[in-house]
């Protein structure tokens, strides 16, 4: 076992760390600026914008692949798209993968409601799944029940080994659902075997890192959700020490022809954290938008905003939560408090 600290990490990790952190700060506060004001899309498109500019800044030749827009028809930051310094003059910068979810709850942000995060994820070229943006179907839990549940068992037996592996009772349990008709069965089989369900409105990878976060109260997400979501929560999964297992469910024969055709046509096919997050080098960075489990939102006072992240790098072995005061106006400076 390497027990060394994350100190010097290898280039890539090192490199991004902090700035990406820069990155999903900026998409916060643009998308943050806009809650409450009924337009989903046009929260997204401040997040896109503001990402795909602080992006471009970053000494990285990099490629996003996997990120929203197809699905749901929203401004994108799209698969196959560019971003990075890339190459300037003979000099060539780091290959590097990057799965985005611009703004992750978009209707939260629309209608001021908690738990919406800004989120980005790199790793060297091939460490994160490059898959068409459809479902998957995702159990996630917290590091102490890794390896001792299985995605094709029943919610009763593995919300029993989530338990055990706890050391409470199924009641003591809360796992998070996404409130859609596609779940009716399972909310009835978590329902029957006496777990609290916390049903959520959408935000399935908040949720999804939660489970791995203690004292967030949450411990395992089950059910379908967004496919990027599900590899961005392999990401952040993979640095906590938890688990997801999943399997892609595709709505229509055109979406299961474009996964085949990537390589993924297999709907029985069991991905588990590091199929979908298979890097060395995984960094991963989420900031809040709206107040949730995990995060404070982004907060705006005179001259100034403050925002609430959490960095994670698997090979430097670090998870940082970074409260960061941006001073906006020179000339009216925030009071900074603790
Ligand atoms: P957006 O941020 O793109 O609106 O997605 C939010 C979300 O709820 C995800 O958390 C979840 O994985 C997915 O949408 C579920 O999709 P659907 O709303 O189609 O059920």
């Amino acid at each position: 076992m390497d027990t060394r600290p994350g100190t010097a990490g290898p280039p890539m990790e090192a490199l991004l760390a902090l700035e990406m952190i820069r990155v999903t700060e900026a998409a916060a506060v643009e998308a943050a600026r806009l809650m409450g004001r009924g337009d989903k899309d046009e929260a997204d498109r401040a997040a896109v914008e503001a990402m795909r500019a602080t992006m471009d800044e970053l000494e990285i030749d990099g490629s996003i692949v996997i990120g929203e827009g197809e699905r749901d028809e929203a401004p994108m930051l799209f698969i196959g798209e560019a971003v990075g310094k890339r190459v300037i003059g003979r000099k060539t910068y780091p290959a590097v993968d990057i799965a985005v979810d611009p703004l992750e709850g978009t209707n939260l942000v629309a209608y001021g409601q908690g738990n919406a995060i800004t989120v980005l994820a790199a790793s060297e070229r091939g460490g994160l799944l490059n898959a068409p943006d459809t479902y998957l179907e995702k159990l996630c839990v917290g590091p102490a029940a890794v390896g001792k549940v299985d995605i094709r068992l029943s919610p009763a037996e593995n919300l029993d080994a989530i338990a055990r592996s706890l050391g409470r009772r199924v009641a003591d349990l809360t796992v998070v659902i996404l409130d859609r008709e596609r779940h009716a069965d399972l909310i009835a089989a978590v329902r029957a075997a006496g777990a609290r369900i916390k049903l959520i409105g959408d935000g399935d990878l908040s949720a999804g890192i939660s489970c791995a976060v203690s004292g967030t109260g949450i411990h395992a997400v089950m059910g379908i959700g967004g496919a990027p979501e599900g590899v961005l929560a392999a990401a952040a999964l993979r640095c906590l020490g938890g688990e997801i297992q999943a399997r892609l469910r595709f709505r229509s024969p055109e979406e299961r022809a474009r996964g085949a055709a990537m390589g993924h046509g297999d709907e029985e096919r069991v991905y588990r954290t590091e199929d979908l997050a298979s890097g060395e080098n995984i960094v991963f960075a989420a900031t809040g938008v709206t107040d949730g489990d995990l995060l404070h939102g982004v907060r705006f006072f005179g001259g100034g905003v403050r925002t609430h992240t959490l960095q994670m790098a698997y090979r430097t072995k670090h998870v940082r939560f970074i409260d960061t005061v941006h001073m906006l106006d020179r000339d009216r400076p925030p009071s900074v408090r603790l």
